[in-house]
Order: structure tokens, then C-alpha cells, then sequence
């Protein structure tokens, strides 16, 4: 079977192609970090309108690469929630249209669930096991006994693990996204000069809360010397990164505890973080847990894990009509 994947959610353009016999065929990303890079953020009427530019060229250019007509494809999977709602109407809009104009099935896949089935991209899951979503609008931890069930066991109380990165990159004049650069930064920072708060360590409850960092973190930029040297930004990097990284290790080895997975998995775009992905490995390792980090590429957003996770929705007999909708939040859900 090969299926078309389309990815608008966020400011990725991205269409991919899941053929069941070779794998990932095809995945094409058009960023538009440069777009809205100096605004420090997305903007939502500047996504949707990037989507509606670039989408179309970029599924000729797929099927030209890859020598295929529309009628050759099995399914268009899209992309239909959560995320920005226009954004997600343009690739929604599209996916219709190629599905009707190619007599093609069409399904519909949470964003969320992309990014856990990336992991199967990468190396067969090995299930039950538990996850950690970690990506600029989530952090929480789902139990998945097989794909298609999603049981979610708790989550942030406030902002997003990579919410928390780029507001904190921001804070010292980072480029937007700002995980990617605190990432790097960090490694050339000291590990001692820096220790900001990790809130909930005693909450029994599987919750992360990263709100009150962004203060620490400004309070400690104030009290550094003008104009910020290179080895200051880095120790700063350092200690924000460490706060995050222990939250999130603690939750998810907690929730892998609680239910007795023999398997923990990342998915989102924080983790692609060096420091998260070598943590729990390593944790993992000592627990005799099994952990592959999601390659890199795949831990963004990517049309690829979308196309993937349509794969399974079609191969199991789920599909959607033209009257599927979006929507801009909620919470993963169990399908099979
Ligand atoms: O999954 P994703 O591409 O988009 C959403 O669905 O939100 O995640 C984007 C988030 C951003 O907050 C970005 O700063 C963060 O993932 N991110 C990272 C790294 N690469 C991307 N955070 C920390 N370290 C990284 N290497
Ligand atoms: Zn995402």
C-alpha cells in the first residue's frame, strides 16, 4: 500500500510517502522558522497562508520523484487536529480534494499519535509500553497497550516542555525555535553554576508544571553582567535544559513503573533533545527497560509518521468520509 501523508499543523509543511513494502518513500519538509523568526513565534495567519503556498507544489514534487500518478496511491492520511486551526484547514481542504480527485480513501490522524507511531519508523515497538509526549504544545505521559489504544495517565499543569525551552531562548536572545539552540548551548555549559527549581517533586500524581522557570530564569538573566558573554548563555542553557530533562525523566520512569511497561518511548519534538535522549537510555538501561530513540528527523513535525499512522488506521479497516472536521485541541484517542 502506498499512502500520501500531509502535515500543517504547526508552521512544517510536509507531505510524505508510507509505502508498506519499502518504508518511508518520501518526506518532504518546508520550514518556515524564517518566516516566523522575527516575530519570536508563530503566527497563525502567516502559517495557513505558507500552507496554502507551498502544499500543493510540494505533493507535485513527491509525485514526480517518485515516478507516480494520484490513481497509483492507496489513501491520503491527514493531519486534522490539534494544531492551528487554519493551518489545519488548508491541509485538511487539500487531502479531500486529492482523496476525491484520485478515488482514494481518506483518514484522518491526530497529530499526537503521529508522533508516538514515529517511533515504528525508526525500529518494530515493542508494547504495552509507556510514552512520553514531549513537543511545543504537549507534555504528558499515555500508557499504549497496541496501536490504536491511547490511554493518557497525566500531563503538564501549565505550559509545554518545549514551551518551556523557547520561552526561556527567547529570554536570552535565541532564535525562535529555541530548543534546537539551548540543546546545543548547553553542552558548553557549567553544570554547577546554575540550579532553578524543579516544582511537583513531591506531587504523587504523574504532572509536570514549567511555568515558573521562565521567571527563574529571567530573574537570573537580570542579575548577569550587560552585554551577555557567550559562557554565561551557556551555563544558563545548561541549568534550564537539566531542570527540564529531570521533570520529564522522573514522570515518565514514575508512569513505566506504575504500569509495569516493559517499554518507554519519546515522542515530539523535545525529543530530539541530546541530553533527554541519553538520559533515558540510560535510565532505561539500568531498568532493564527497552528504549530506541526516535531518529532525529522524525521527531519534529514530519508528514512521514503521518502517513505511517494512516497505514495502520487503513490497514485495520478505519477510514473517514468528506465530512471529517478539525479541531484545534484534544486529547489522542483510542481507535481500536
Ligand atoms: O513536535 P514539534 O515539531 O511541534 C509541535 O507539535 O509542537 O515540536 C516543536 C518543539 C519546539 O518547542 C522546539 O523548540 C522543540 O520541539 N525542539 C527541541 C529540540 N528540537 C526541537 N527542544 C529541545 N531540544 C531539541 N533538540
Ligand atoms: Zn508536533
Amino acid at each position: 500500500m502506498k499512502i500520501l501523508g500531509i502535515e500543517t499543523s504547526c508552521d512544517d509543511t510536509s507531505v510524505a510517502l508510507f509505502d508498506s513494502e519499502q518504508g518511508v518513500a518520501e518526506n518532504l519538509v518546508s520550514s518556515q522558522i524564517d518566516l516566523h523568526d522575527h516575530f519570536g513565534g508563530v503566527v497563525p495567519e502567516l502559517a495557513s497562508r505558507a500552507h496554502l503556498v507551498n502544499l500543493l507544489p510540494l505533493v507535485d514534487m513527491l509525485l514526480a520523484r517518485q515516478e507516480l500518478e494520484l490513481g497509483d496511491l492507496d489513501g491520503v492520511a491527514v493531519t486534522n487536529g490539534p494544531g492551528l486551526i487554519g493551518a489545519l484547514l488548508v491541509g485538511l481542504s487539500t487531502a479531500k480534494a486529492l482523496a476525491v480527485a484520485g478515488e482514494l480513501p481518506l483518514v484522518g490522524v491526530h497529530h499526537i499519535e503521529g508522533h508516538i507511531l514515529a517511533n515504528a519508523l525508526t525500529a518494530p515497538m515493542k508494547l504495552p509500553a509507556t510514552v512520553l509526549v514531549v513537543s511545543g504544545g504537549h507534555t504528558e505521559v499515555i500508557h499504549m497497550p497496541e496501536v490504536g489504544c491511547y490511554e493518557r495517565l497525566g500531563g503538564t499543569l501549565d505550559d509545554a516542555a518545549g514551551e518551556a525551552f523557547d520561552k526561556t531562548a527567547k529570554l536570552l536572545g535565541l532564535p525562535y525555535p529555541g530548543g534546537p539552540h539551548i540543546d546545543r548551548l548547553a553542552r558548553q555549559g557549567n553544570p554547577d553554576r546554575f540550579r532553578f527549581p524543579r516544582p511537583l517533586q513531591k506531587d504523587p500524581r504523574i504532572v509536570f508544571s514549567f511555568s515558573g522557570l521562565k521567571t527563574a530564569v529571567r530573574l537570573a538573566i537580570e542579575a548577569l553582567p550587560r552585554p551577555l558573554v557567550e559562557q554565561d548563555v551557556a551555563d544558563v542553557c545548561h541549568g534550564v535544559q537539566e531542570a527540564i530533562v529531570d521533570s520529564l525523566c522522573q514522570r515518565l520512569f514514575q508512569a513505566a513503573e506504575q504500569q509495569g511497561t516493559p517499554a518507554v518511548y519519546l515522542a515530539g519534538g523535545v525529543s530530539a533533545n541530546g541530553r533527554l535522549r541519553r538520559r533515558v537510555a540510560d535510565e532505561a538501561s539500568r531498568r532493564g527497560l527497552h528504549f530506541v530513540p526516535p531518529e532525529p528527523v522524525y521527531c519534529t513535525d514530519n508528514a512521514a509518521m503521518i502517513a505511517y499512522a494512516g497505514w495502520c488506521h487503513l490497514s485495520a479497516g478505519r477510514r473517514d468520509g468528506l465530512d471529517l472536521d478539525s479541531f484545534p485541541r484534544g486529547p489522542v484517542s483510542t481507535w481500536r
